[in-house]
């Protein structure tokens, strides 16, 4: 890699910020007195210090401009970080970046105490070396000052990367190469006006840029089980929004199913006709249609580093034909080994519930197919299979789905994200 510190602006840069900014400022101004004023015509607020924004854009008093800055503040502390989103792709690099050694860090002219928040907040904190912005008092700092100090503390050799002339020229000022990125808010005229050393059009041509053939991260792999009736759609959709608003590329598949042919299998196996199937046969159409879809989908999303989400997988198999159907739990682990060829899911969320109570949930919801129509013994064993399985695994994240949905989707992304934590200090 040609650089080996990578400096990134934050808000049109990593994240898509303008709803928190246009809001806080339309806030501010309505709280100032002025009135007809719309979110969309403070766009032109985001990259430029605040101050500068309320005096030359509404023209107002040094005064004035700070007192706007501080309604600003005010809705922006409070709600305004939050109304925000990482650009499709980011955790990606940023993760490949850290696999080849890069040092990693946001330079801001966000005051300092909000980039950390928002870093935290949408999982950009565990790859980044360094958040560097204006610290309390000294909000006047300018880009280059910024770019110069983080330059200084990370060392190497660095290229700051951002959206707006403020961060081209405050990288050039201070000698530092800049990448200009189309994806935010400034234009290709004006980053290239102000010094602009690489244009990137999309987070992919900055990835290409910045890591030109070194070799990308891997993805992420996540699968998600529990008994039927737990909840786990419901929460699927919960955790792929939470995903994408953290920049994942997502690729959601479930089991039985995949690619077309892995769904021929899945409708084979669903269909309530086919009651003469026998248990052997069923086992080995789930692991043959298990060796598709990690052919098919999972590897090839996982090496383009996407984050893949899978809706059961091998453990589904150990509890349903393993337990369920007293295949035993070892005979069918071990006939999934060629399907799933060493492939291990980097977390499971376990969806915990027991199975009078997914049962009566379930009942009540759908008309039952084939399997759905089992006696309730057979999903007592599956449960017990998929506990001795599951519980007190390091990969296993145990979510109590008897809870209420609000509360189950709490726990579950606060669990995943603590994952994703430790996942991305392993890059
Ligand atoms: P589906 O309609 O997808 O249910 P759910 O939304 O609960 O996942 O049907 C999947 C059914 O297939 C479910 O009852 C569990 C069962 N199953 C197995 O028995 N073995 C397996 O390996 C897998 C993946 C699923």
């Amino acid at each position: 890699m040609r650089y080996t510190t990578i400096l990134f602006d934050l808000d049109g840069t990593l994240t898509r910020s303008e709803e928190g900014i246009t809001r806080s400022a339309l806030y501010a101004c309505e709280r100032m007195g002025l009135a007809g004023h719309t979110a969309q015509e403070f766009r032109r607020f985001i990259g430029p210090p605040l101050l500068d924004s309320f005096r030359t854009v509404l023209g107002m008093s040094e005064a004035e401009a700070a007192q706007a800055v501080a309604f600003y503040r005010e809705r922006f502390s409070a709600v305004g970080w939050k109304e925000n989103e990482v650009y499709a792709g980011i955790p990606a690099l940023l993760r490949s970046l850290k696999k080849n050694g890069a040092r990693i860090a946001i330079a801001t002219g966000k005051p300092v105490e909000f980039a950390r928040r928002i870093a935290e907040h949408f999982g950009l904190a565990p790859v980044l070396d360094a958040v560097i912005g204006p610290r309390p008092g000294d909000e006047r700092a300018d880009k280059s000052e910024i770019v110069a100090r983080a330059a200084r503390e990370l060392g190497g050799v660095p290229v700051m990367v951002g959206d707006r002339r403020f961060d081209i020229e405050g990288a050039r000022a201070c000698g530092v190469p800049a990448i200009g990125v189309l994806y935010g808010y400034g234009s290709e005229e004006e980053l290239l006006a102000a010094g602009a050393t690489q244009i990137a059009r999309s987070v992919g041509e900055l990835s290409d840029l910045l890591l030109g053939d070194a070799p990308r991260a891997r993805g992420v792999f996540l699968t998600m089980e529990g008994m039927d009736g737990c909840g786990k759609t419901t929460q699927r959709e919960a955790l792929v929004d939470h995903l994408r608003a953290r920049g994942w590329e997502v690729l959601v598949t479930r089991e039985p199913g995949g690619d077309e042919i892995a769904e021929k299998i899945r409708d084979l196996l669903l269909d309530p006709q086919n009651r003469a199937m026998c248990d052997e046969c069923e086992a080995y159409l789930y692991a043959a249609g298990r060796a598709q879809n990690v052919r098919a989908l999972i590897w090839p999303a996982l090496s383009r580093g996407e984050m893949v989400v899978c809706d059961r997988f091998v453990d589904s198999s150990v509890a349903y034909q393993g337990g369920g159907r007293r295949l035993g739990a070892e005979r069918i682990a071990a006939l999934n080994e060629m399907a799933v060829d060493g492939e291990t899911p980097d977390a499971t969320i376990y969806l915990r519930m027991e199975p009078q109570q997914a049962l009566s949930r379930r009942l009540s919801a759908s008309a039952p197919d084939r399997l759905e129509s089992e006696r309730a013994e057979f999903f007592e064993r599956a449960f017990r299979t998929y506990e001795s399985r599951l519980m007190g695994q390091a990969r296993t994240l145990v979510i109590d789905a008897a809870q209420p949905i609000e509360d189950v989707t709490r726990d579950m992304l606060a669990a995943l994200d603590a994952r994703l934590c430790e996942l991305a200090a392993r890059v």
